[in-house]
């Protein structure tokens, strides 16, 4: 019998989290005077102890133990070997997959989510808040806030809110309470109602409302919270290909051909790939692949520049790939990658040559999806689809070459509260969206007379 689940016990988690940043060259972020922002800047928004791990550049970052404590509740995660796929492909590959579904909100947003409520509450902060567009995230925060007794406020985009309402109640299952972004709550929000009273919202937008409700609380006890692309989020995530690399080596794998993952932010394609950056970096001969959706390509048509993270340009500058922050992604379902951003060490690595962004259309990844629950059985969330359109087209690449490659994916979440997407692709009601050029040029227009970064070299 051929081994299809490759686990690893709990003494064999990683112990420590790999920081990307002590092997690569960034362009700082900038703050309002066009200056590299200061830790102190970021201080009314995050604590100081996740401030100084966005900015270190220690290799290997330590774990502390009351994370880990509540991280095996699920993890290590299952390696998974996608035999019924392989079949059912008739390719010569052998596919691997990180089932990041099995956490108790169905993703890999609890990876950071626990971290970040802990040094939160070492910190000695009472109140968390965020955004979330698919819901994955924000069920994440309140489930990490939950077990460390601290309160947490979500601002949904108004899209996902609608499409997903049983994640509202996921959220409030562990104390979490969420509004629909854009909200009256927040000056941001009714600006945006003001001026687009029926908008689907965006990612941006919600951002907005959380930094703001976070700064503008007089107590001084609330801070805010990133789902995705900032550094320590990525740092967060590196268990997931920390972890398969001891599982495939288990199985007697070396390292794989081609490793994948969907990218709204960044940060479960950097979870499983950037530990395998750096044997690429050590001269190893892997191709990596964040995914995105064709109607957002912020990775595969977007430039390199300076941007806001949020819509109402509270953030820093970041250097990174971006559609603009006023940019409102088509309302497609797969809701964690309507970002119009990507992450400033993915976007760095997209610079360098290192990793090669791929965008797939929502049916494509649909028809893949649909595919894999008939084979594997699991049901993708909307965003790990469109990782499996790219897996499908490599193994199909494979069987065209005869090679018999080694393909690792990030199966980053669970479908089930997505059933309504499903239920519409199955009635053959789902469609792909244009993203007109001319709409793309006009969102641009944002960040026109930004800085731009320097093209550096890491290697
Ligand atoms: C299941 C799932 N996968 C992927 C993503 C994309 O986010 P990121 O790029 O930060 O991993 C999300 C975001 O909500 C998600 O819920």
């Amino acid at each position: 019998m051929e081994i299809r689940k490759v686990l690893l016990t709990e003494d064999e988690i990683p112990r420590q989290w790999y920081n990307i940043l002590a092997d690569i060259k960034m362009n700082p972020p900038l703050g309002p005077d066009g200056n590299p922002i200061t830790p102190e800047a970021l201080a009314p928004v995050f604590p100081m102890n996740l401030i100084e791990q966005e900015v270190s550049s220690e290799r290997w970052i330590d774990i502390p133990e009351p994370v880990l404590d509540i991280l095996t509740l699920w993890r290590p995660s299952p390696l998974i070997r996608a035999i019924s796929l392989e079949k059912h492909l008739d390719t010569p590959a052998r596919i691997y997959f990180k089932n990041e579904g099995v956490s108790p909100p169905g993703s890999h947003k609890p990876n950071t989510a626990v971290p970040q409520a802990y040094y939160n509450k070492v910190f000695g902060i009472k109140k968390l808040t965020t955004e979330t567009g698919a819901g994955q995230w924000g069920s994440a925060l309140s489930f990490a806030c939950c077990q460390f007794g601290i309160e947490c406020k979500v601002f949904m985009v108004r899209v996902s809110f609608d499409q997903k309402p049983y994640r509202k109640s996921m959220m409030e299952s562990w104390l979490g309470k969420c509004v629909a972004s854009p909200s009256s709550e927040t000056k941001a929000g009714r600006e945006i109602l003001e001026k687009a009273p029926d908008t689907p919202g965006s990612l941006g937008i919600a951002i907005s409302e959380a930094i703001e409700a976070a700064v503008s609380d007089t107590t001084g006890k609330t801070r805010y919270s990133l789902g995705s692309v900032l550094n320590h989020v990525m740092l967060h995530q590196t268990i997931i290909g920390l972890e398969a690399k001891k599982q495939l080596e288990k199985v007697g794998e070396k390292l794989p051909d081609i490793v994948i993952g969907c990218a709204g932010g960044g940060s479960n394609f950097a979870g499983i790939a950037f530990p395998f950056v750096l044997d690429k970096m050590n001269g190893k001969d892997i191709s990596i692949y964040p995914v995105e959706p064709a109607a957002c390509p912020t990775m595969t048509k977007a430039p390199f520049v300076y941007d806001h993270g949020d819509t109402a340009r509270y953030t820093p500058l970041l250097p990174m790939h971006s559609l603009g922050h006023a940019f409102v992604p088509p309302p497609f379902h797969a809701g964690g990658l309507r970002y119009h951003g990507m992450a400033p060490t993915v976007s760095q690595l997209i610079a360098e040559g290192i990793i090669e962004p791929k965008a797939v259309t929502q049916l494509a990844a649909y028809d893949a999806g649909a595919v894999f629950a008939r084979t594997e059985g699991f049901i993708p969330a909307p965003e790990t689809t469109h990782a499996l359109a790219c897996v499908f087209d490599e193994a199909k690449k494979a069987k065209e070459e005869g090679k018999e490659k080694v393909i690792l994916f990030n199966w980053s979440g669970h479908g089930l509260l997505d059933l309504g997407a499903y239920q519409k692709y199955f009635a053959g009601e789902l469609e792909d969206f244009d993203l007109p050029e001319e709409e793309m040029s006009q969102s641009k227009k944002a960040f026109e007379n930004f800085p731009k970064p320097q093209l550096l070299k890491s290697f």
